[in-house]
């Protein structure tokens, strides 16, 4: 660990704050600036998090949607209980973990699905950046079709190749996408919040999924490398590394 990212956690205002007011995570800050800006979850909604651990988020959406709601959450790590909440541990791109996300919500429609997913920081800035793109279009191909017409989308995603494609796809099926940089986020970071209101009811009539429209727009733009034999870094996506060179 290193002596700056010691001071920076040390001295971190939103991490005192969260802990103060009795929240898991820092990033609770940041879906809740986003709920004052965009009013995305109301009283009583049905609410998917993908990425959930170690529950901040959940326990923002559990305030908001109240006791007539319903929080599910997914997430690779253990989330300890919430009030109000369902926790799944495993994949989201895994079919028995999509099953048992279905199942949770037991017939209820699904109101607003909420991401604060994030891939495995490699270092490489270029691969983390493709894979959070990949992650945040295995989430819209999963959770739009379970979305109820004229709900709500909100995920995190690191910027650089594909954002563009990734936001025209979303303008494609919802009303409004609103770019988001909450101020709780830190200074440095390069990730943005894309909120999307108003799921058009047409949207299940598209042909291509969100993960084909990105991938047609990445290899008309050259940069979606289709299995470069000379990449030795291993990542797991579904689509081959983005590389600019
Ligand atoms: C920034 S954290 C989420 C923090 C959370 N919003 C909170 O407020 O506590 C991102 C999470 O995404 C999860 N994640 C990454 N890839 C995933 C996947 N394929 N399926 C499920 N969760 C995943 C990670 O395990 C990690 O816990």
């Amino acid at each position: 660990m290193s002596k700056r990212w010691f001071s920076e956690h040390r001295s971190d205002p939103w991490r005192r704050k969260a802990r103060q007011e009795g929240y898991r995570a820092r990033s609770a800050f940041k879906l809740k600036e986003i709920q004052e800006k965009f009013n995305p979850i109301r009283h009583g909604d049905a609410v998917l998090d993908v990425g959930c651990a170690p529950g901040g988020w959940s326990q923002v959406a559990c305030e908001l949607v109240g006791r007539e709601g319903l929080v599910v959450g997914v997430d690779l790590q253990a989330t300890s209980p919430i009030d109000g909440a369902h926790f799944i541990v495993g994949d989201i791109q895994d079919e028995m973990i999509q099953d048992a996300t279905r199942e949770a919500f037991n017939g209820r429609v699904i109101n607003t699905v909420i991401s604060d997913i994030s891939p495995d920081i490699s270092g490489r800035y270029d691969i983390d950046q493709a894979v959070s793109i990949d992650l945040v279009t295995m989430v819209c191909n999963f959770s739009l079709p379970l979305l109820n017409p004229g709900g709500a989308f909100i995920t995190k995603v690191f910027q650089g190749p594909g954002l563009d494609a990734l936001v025209r796809a979303l303008k494609r099926r919802f009303s409004k996408v609103h770019r988001f940089s909450p101020i709780s986020s830190r200074n440095a970071s390069s990730e943005i919040y894309l909120v999307c209101k108003n799921l058009k009811p047409h949207h299940n009539g598209l042909i291509q999924t969100v993960g084909d429209e990105i991938n047609d727009a990445l290899s008309k733009e050259g940069i979606l490398d289709e299995g470069n034999e000379e990449e030795d870094i291993e990542v797991k996506t579904g689509f081959s590394v983005h590389r600019r060179d």
